[in-house]
């Protein structure tokens, strides 16, 4: 009897071999490039990967599950997968050390002018020779605004808290008993925290209530000494108005790991400030988050190839849901 198909595309070879160990003797794991994908949809049954439409799953009609490879999952149409039968799984829990951990590089890099500081070592360091960074902040005592206090919000802020003796006030729709007990968290407004916060740290899902939640109207409520982060979806912050307000010297800086556009543009201007420090969308990329998200995601498409149903990582729109399929 042949084997389900699973697709990979190639850009996640398993490097840790644990996709193989879990799927190997359940299915035919095939990795393909993501430009070869169309051809190998019509008989894939499970998938790991994400961006799916509508388009993707008229051309997959065997599709039993897609396991996106991180947590969210905005590039997955949820609405017609439900209507196709197909579920979708996330890896929650996983990476939330990791991004935790890039927002905290993010949030010193910028207030210490990392980059500018390495740039002016290589480039000829001169007693008082111009272009020499100035004076970043401490941490002790200042505020931490968390924006989306969920799972990775709440390590961003126990790292803030008990690493760094900030004090911690968060804006969520959900009052998090745990951070208010373990961490003394104050619960705000959006506009009381872009007033009161020093830092700010975004870990929101992108959906149609966050997308351009934070625009110039926000922006310009912090303080002109504080610091944004965002190492969560894009769009959240509107990049133009960002630009503008770090331009006007509205703000101190932004540490930034999404854009609006990924790869963003060579010309954007927001890659010309210097109170800025990017990376590429580069949060969950340590070994123990990329482990944990394919050996999550292999567990999940087991659990769909094995009947047992719904898969135990579903998104939040499809739990309880059993696909007849
Ligand atoms: C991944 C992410 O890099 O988990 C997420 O939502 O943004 C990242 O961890 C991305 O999903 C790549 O597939």
């Amino acid at each position: 009897m042949t084997k389900p198909k699973v697709l990979i595309s190639r850009e996640l070879y398993d490097r840790y071999d644990k996709i193989g160990q879990i799927l190997g003797s359940i299915a035919d794991v095939v990795f393909t490039d993501r430009q070869k994908y169309e051809e190998q949809l019509a008989d894939a049954v499970g998938m790991i990967g994400g961006r799916i439409t509508e388009d993707v799953l008229q051309m997959a009609p065997n599709l039993k599950i897609v396991a996106r490879y991180g947590v969210g999952y905005d590039d997955c149409d949820v609405e017609a997968m439900t209507r196709h039968q197909v579920y979708l799984s996330h890896t929650p829990g996983v990476l939330s050390d990791a991004v935790a951990d890039m927002a905290i590089a993010l949030l010193l890099a910028v207030d210490r002018q990392l980059v500018n500081c390495d740039a002016y070592v290589r480039s000829g360091w001169a007693d008082r020779a111009p272009g020499r960074p100035s004076f970043g902040v401490d941490l002790r005592g200042k505020t931490i605004g968390i924006i989306g206090l969920g799972r990775i919000g709440f390590e961003m802020a126990k790292r803030c808290v008990k690493g760094f003796d900030m004090k911690l006030i968060y804006y969520d729709l959900y009052p998090s008993k745990r951070a208010e007990e373990e961490l003394r968290a104050e619960r705000k407004s959006l506009e009381e925290v872009m007033k009161e916060s020093d830092f700010i740290s975004i870990h929101l899902a992108l959906t149609a209530q966050t997308r351009g939640l934070i625009g110039e109207k926000q922006l310009k409520m912090m303080k002109k000494t504080a610091y944004i982060i965002n190492t969560s979806r894009g769009p959240v912050i509107n990049q133009a108005d960002l630009t503008k307000v770090l331009s006007e010297g509205a703000i101190a800086g932004a540490g930034i790991d999404v854009f609006e556009k990924e790869p963003i543009s060579l010309d954007a201007p927001l890659l010309k400030l210097k109170n800025v420090v990017l990376a590429p969308h580069q949060a969950s990329v340590t070994n123990e988050a990329r482990e944990g998200m394919a050996v999550c995601d292999a567990e999940n498409i087991a659990a769909v190839l094995k009947g047992e149903l719904p898969p135990p990582n579903a998104v939040p729109e499809q739990r309880g849901m059993i696909f007849k399929k």
